[in-house]
Order: C-alpha cells, then sequence, then structure tokens
C-alpha cells in the first residue's frame, strides 16, 4: 500500500508500497521513529482511510462482519467521562445486544482485566494505567477478531508498563486473535512481538521472527543481537556507529 496525503503544495508518503502479511492469530509489532507511518498503517487497517495505492485483502470473517471485525486502542484511552468503567466497556456494545447480554459480557471482560472492584468509578477516579485497560476491554467487548493497539501503553510508567505488557500477551496467548501493536519503544518490541516489523519512512526497514516465550526477560544476553539488529534498522548502521 501507499498512502499520500497532501502537504501544501506537496504531497507525503505516509506509507511507500508496504507490503505486510498478518497471519491469523499473529502477535506482530510495528517499531519505528515518530512520523515512520506506524499510526497512518493502523488506520488504514481499521478502515478509517482508504490507501492511495494498493488494497487490504481480508479473511471472509472479517469482511463479512466489517468495521466491529477490527478493534482498535488508542495511545490515550478516549474514556467517556460521564460514564463509569463499567458503563465504557458496554457502551460499544448498545443496541446490538440485549441487556442481560451486555451485562453478562461486561462483567466477564471486567473480571479478566482483574477490574471487577472499578466498575463502578468514574474515569477521573481511576489511574492511567486502569483507564488504559477499560480501554482495551471496551475494544474487547465487541470480540474483534484483530486487535490494532496505537502505543497503547506510551504514557504509563514504566513499571505499570511491564505488567501491562504480561497481560496483553496473556491475553494474546489465551484468545487467539491476531494483534497489531505499534510502539516506538524497542524493549516493548522486544517483549512482545512473535514478528517485529520494522518501519522507516512508510517502508519496511526490517522484519524479524523472535521465536522465544513470552513473559521475556528482554535483559537476557540472546536479546543483545536482536536488539543491535532492531537498532540498525531503526537508526541505520552508520548512525548507530556514531551513537557509541
Ligand atoms: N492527516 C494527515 N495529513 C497530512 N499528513 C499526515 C496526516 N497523517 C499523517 N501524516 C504524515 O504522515 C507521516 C506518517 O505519520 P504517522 O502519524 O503515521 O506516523 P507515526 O509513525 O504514527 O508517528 P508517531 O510515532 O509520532 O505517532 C508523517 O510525516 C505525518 O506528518
Ligand atoms: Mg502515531
Amino acid at each position: 500500500m501507499t498512502k499520500k496525503y497532501p502537504l501544501g503544495k506537496e504531497t507525503v508518503s505516509a506509507l511507500d508500497g508496504l507490503s505486510l502479511f498478518l497471519p491469523k492469530g499473529s502477535f506482530t509489532v510495528v517499531l519505528g521513529r515518530s512520523g515512520s507511518g506506524k499510526t497512518t498503517l493502523l488506520r488504514l487497517l481499521a478502515g478509517l482511510e482508504k490507501p492511495t495505492e494498493g488494497r487490504i485483502l481480508l479473511p471472509e470473517e472479517i469482511s463479512t462482519r466489517g468495521r466491529s471485525a477490527v478493534g482498535f486502542v488508542f495511545q490515550e484511552p478516549r474514556l467517556m467521562p460521564w460514564l463509569t468503567a463499567g458503563e465504557n466497556v458496554a457502551f460499544a456494545l448498545e443496541g446490538r445486544l440485549d441487556k442481560a447480554t451486555i451485562a453478562d459480557r461486561t462483567a466477564s471482560i471486567l473480571a479478566m482485566l482483574g477490574l471487577e472492584a472499578f466498575r463502578d468509578a468514574y474515569p477521573d477516579q481511576i489511574s492511567g494505567g486502569m483507564a488504559q485497560r477499560i480501554a482495551l476491554g471496551r475494544t474487547l467487548a465487541l470480540d474483534p477478531e484483530v486487535v490494532l493497539m496505537d502505543e497503547p501503553f506510551g504514557a504509563l510508567d514504566s513499571f505499570t508498563r511491564r505488567r501491562l505488557q504480561d497481560e496483553i500477551a496473556a491475553l494474546h496467548q489465551r484468545t487467539g486473535k491476531t494483534f497489531l501493536f505499534v510502539t516506538h519503544d524497542v524493549e516493548e518490541a522486544l517483549a512482545l512481538g512473535e514478528t517485529i516489523v520494522v518501519l522507516d519512512a512508510g517502508r519496511i526497514a526490517d522484519h524479524l521472527d523472535i521465536a522465544l516465550p513470552r513473559p521475556r526477560e528482554t535483559g537476557c544476553p540472546e536479546f543483545l543481537p536482536l536488539r543491535r539488529r532492531v537498532l540498525e534498522a531503526i537508526v541505520g548502521k552508520t548512525s548507530l556507529a556514531e551513537h557509541r
């Protein structure tokens, strides 16, 4: 796919001939610097925008279901402040299911995320990490086939972040859903990705598979060559040498 945006009299190529295959049930991390095209890729996959060239081929279980088959978790939780945590999770289901089913599903999602005790709390009464888990719960409530996450833990402290990374990995294991997780954090990518795709200026600079079980201790020596390879793809071999 190629995606061009007008910028004054010029055009910017946010994505430039990018080609990517996401196997069902895979966990792919898209890693890249600011402006490399990560959010653009997610927006195209979510159907929020159309590619300038190229196309997205969807399996039947997604194309027949439409938009609700693709869930999106944003960088900020974007909860509705006038609704409780439970109501925020239930909101997307309203009109789609009957009241009893909505209540059941909301309860099981809150339980899965360890948030039952906060069901009746309002967004300004919970922490940032909890709010982000609620936002994830809201997305999962629709039982999407694919979960797109755009730097969901970017605003969190490193301890909360580590914990939520482990939760996401466990959730992926348990549900078998397809995840595409965007980050600009190398450690986060190494901790989570079964596949890491490094984007640079809208192109794939590197593509590597990591066949190591999660949760991962990314400080271990076996991560050293992977970290170096990913960093080289992001900043380029020469500039990496200059950084030393
Ligand atoms: N709506 C838009 N109009 C014009 N240009 C855009 C638009 N959206 C994105 N771009 C441009 O496309 C390029 C890629 O942007 P994108 O938001 O995909 O990057 P990103 O990798 O998500 O960056 P960040 O890590 O900062 O979120 C940038 O040069 C950006 O300025
Ligand atoms: Mg972005």
